[in-house]
């Protein structure tokens, strides 16, 4: 039996004060259940709307890429930075304490090295380990025109399908092989197809006229950063996409090959969340670079 209300004071049921029911914040995501939203708002920050991931999976196909070396060494003093990690479940177990409390986005999709056909892949983890994992999202890569396409088409969708089961968004990858034109008409293309089928959100390379791509994308979009920029470009290319729709970046060598990885990403976030110019942010990164406990509000 519970304890009787005892209380003397008066109920107050604030009759005349209807119960708000607020819109979800993020672009064509409210009509998701309670706990996808909730895996997204750890991703994507409600105040901003936007997300800076962090990606160091690349191991799972080229092994110990430069600067990845040791996880441990380069990636933990930039993780407090980040808003989510996009890593493999074998490093999170490994090397990322589970104190940390950060939103993480699992690398689910496998198999070839990069000494094979990259498209061949297969989905390399169970949903069940992810929600063990306490995974904010799940990622597959989509090779929209690549052999098998078809393929890693229906990783995505056999994903979603059991993301959908347990309240996990899916991460639409757009791979674009090294025979295919990397342009807007492409991009829009892969990106469509990932928010079509069910993706909940999708990364993707910058491109000239990404507005029309992030116009057509009807789920949110971040950027893959790519190969190695100078650090002022790197910020530009951010700060274009953000003021071209993107929702975030996803951006792993930029950040982790960097001459200094903590003050490129506490750059970068300047730009995401606070739409800094990226002349500015380069006097950040600059300043950062040489002043590395320099309490900047970001
Ligand atoms: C590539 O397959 C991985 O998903 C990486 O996470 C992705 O390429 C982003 O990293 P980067 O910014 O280095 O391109």
């Amino acid at each position: 039996m519970p304890e009787a209300d005892s209380s003397k004071a008066e109920k107050n049921f604030y009759t005349d004060v209807p119960q708000t029911s607020e819109a979800f914040f993020l672009k064509g995501s409210n009509s998701y259940d309670w706990g996808m939203k909730n895996r997204l708002s750890r991703i994507f920050n409600p105040t901003s709307g936007k997300t800076v991931m962090l990606a160091f999976d690349h191991g799972y196909f080229q092994g110990p890429t430069t600067g990845l070396e040791r996880p441990d060494i380069t990636i933990l003093p930039l993780a407090p930075h980040a808003d989510a990690l996009m890593l493999t479940r074998g490093v999170l177990r490994s090397v990322i304490p589970p104190s940390l409390n950060k939103a993480t986005v699992l690398r689910a999709s496998g198999g070839p090295s990069i000494l094979k056909e990259l498209s061949n892949e297969r989905i390399a983890m169970d949903m069940e380990d992810a929600v063990r994992l306490n995974a904010c999202a799940v990622a597959t890569q989509v090779f929209v025109g690549g052999e098998y396409e078809t393929q890693s088409v229906i990783n995505l969708t056999t994903l979603i399908d059991r993301g959908n089961r347990v309240g996990m968004p899916v991460l639409g990858v757009t791979a674009v092989g090294s025979e295919m034109v990397r342009d807007a008409k492409y991009i829009r293309l892969a990106t469509r197809m990932c928010a079509e089928l069910g993706a909940a959100f999708v990364k993707t390379y910058f491109v000239p006229d990404f507005e029309t791509v992030t116009a057509a994308c009807p789920v949110p979009i971040v950027i893959a950063g790519g190969k190695k920029l100078p650090e002022r470009e790197a910020l530009q290319m951010a700060f274009d996409a953000i003021n071209r729709g993107a929702a975030g970046v996803d951006m792993g060598r930029n950040i982790f090959q960097s001459e200094a990885p903590v003050a490129m990403i506490r750059a970068v976030r300047s730009v995401v969340h606070e739409n800094t110019r990226p002349e500015r942010a380069y006097e950040l990164f600059l300043d950062l670079k040489e002043h590395p406990t320099r309490d900047h509000h970001e």
